[in-house]
């Protein structure tokens, strides 16, 4: 059966966990994979998910299914806080699902079915695992503009130019807030002039919300959802609690669909659900489970916002550090956007070299292309040995 299977090449962020992993240099540093690290560099359980985790352990009395849609309280508190408290909740639905990319999947089995000639368009750059989910599901991918790699800044100008020429045969993939790679984000104005091309030109919206709440604020960082779904009749969301729960092995997602209307909007979650049944049937509970116990429990939700605005400072207060330290060594202000990107990670634009040096002679590791993750860095002392590096090898 197996003897012509073509041998699969690994995700490069999973190939690079693996190195690093056999790397026996006592001083390395991990800013390639995409996990927060508090200053001890570690990534803990959250007190408000501990604290939870045992009441569902105290109240849990059964273990048997709980639906396709998994944990109705999760979906509605997932879809309040992405939407807010002035949506029009007769047309959105929530399904949870196993991490974001089930839900990026799930979503995308569901768009291939009801507009299987559509193409997805993502951004360039974008995070590695979006071309895979939705060729896997059919789709043809193209990319729009994003990035400028010298500035690490926005391209606003060519981004809209070339939404302007998407239509209703196009799906576009946004980053919610925190792009990945990039670290570079949209303003608001930009936001709401997306919004009038997609309500103009019939383009349909895709957002990915890995990061809420690790850029701004919980809210702020939505701003670009609600903008867009202020405008137009129908858009999809996929959010994820792995980072701002700290929950990356249980597992917990959520798929939303705003429709044009209530009808629709329930044709097409059947879709969805269908879909789901076909592949994992019903989501893994206990993740979600404690989620909408933190979000539905005025103490244990004024706990979580803490801790999640604590880890936000951790990684705003890293990047001006960086930035500062930049621009003092090195005299000029190239490096001054990472204090503006947003999120764990910068994309510095590093040739495979500059990476392989930082590697080999700094065990330092980042991901090809150089995406950092800020909050790899412990303390000080990393960061000025990252710096130190950084400058031999770049400057
Ligand atoms: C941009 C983006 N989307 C989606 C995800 C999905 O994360 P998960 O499936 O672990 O919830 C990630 C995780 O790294 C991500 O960076």
């Amino acid at each position: 059966m197996f003897q012509q299977v073509e041998p699969t090449p690994l995700d490069p962020i999973i190939r690079l966990i693996g190195i690093f992993k056999a790397d026996n240099r006592n001083n390395k540093i991990d800013m390639g994979v995409g996990v927060f690290r508090d200053s001890n560099g570690n990534t803990p359980i959250m007190a408000a998910v501990k604290e939870a985790e045992q009441r569902l352990h105290d109240q849990q009395t059964t273990k048997t299914y709980v639906g396709l849609s998994g944990n109705e309280s999760f979906n509605s508190h997932i879809s309040q806080m992405v939407f807010g408290d002035d949506a029009d909740t007769s047309r959105i639905r929530a399904v949870q699902t196993p991490g974001g990319c089930g839900a990026i999947r799930v979503l995308s089995e569901m768009l291939s079915k009801v507009s299987s000639d559509s193409k997805v368009w993502l951004s360039d750059p974008t995070w590695g695992n979006h071309y895979p989910i939705f060729q896997g599901s059919g789709f043809k991918t193209e990319t729009y503009p994003y990035l400028n790699r010298i500035t690490k800044t926005v391209v606003v100008d060519e981004l809209l130019e070339g939404l302007s020429k998407r239509g209703p045969q196009d799906i576009v993939l946004f980053h919610g807030c925190c792009h990945n790679p990039s670290g570079a984000e949209l303003q608001p104005k930009h936001w709401d002039e997306i919004a009038r091309l997609a309500a103009k030109n019939g383009f349909f919206p895709f957002f990915d919300l890995a990061y809420q709440g690790f850029g701004d604020s919980l809210e702020q960082d939505v701003y670009s959802i609600r903008a867009v779904a202020k405008e137009v009749e129908s858009l999809v969301v996929a959010s994820s609690c792995s980072k701002n729960f700290g929950l990356y092995r249980d597992r917990v997602g959520c798929a939303m669909i705003m429709g044009e209307t209530s009808e629709s909007a329930d044709l097409a979650c059947a879709q969805l659900l269908s879909t789901a049944r076909s592949s994992y049937s019903m989501p893994p509970d206990h993740g979600a489970a404690i989620v909408g116990m933190i979000l539905d429990d005025q103490g244990l939700r004024q706990t979580w916002e803490q801790e999640l605005a604590d880890m936000r400072g951790r990684i705003l207060g890293l990047r001006h550090q960086m930035s500062d330290k930049l621009r003092a060594r090195t005299g000029h202000d190239r490096w001054d956007f990472i204090a503006d990107h947003r999120g764990m990670f910068s994309l510095l634009a590093l040739d495979d070299e500059q990476v392989k040096r930082l590697r080999d002679e700094y065990a330092i590791y980042v991901v090809a292309g150089g995406r950092i993750n800020i909050a790899g860095l412990r303390d000080e002392e990393e960061m000025d040995r990252f710096i130190d590096a950084f400058v031999n090898v770049v400057e």
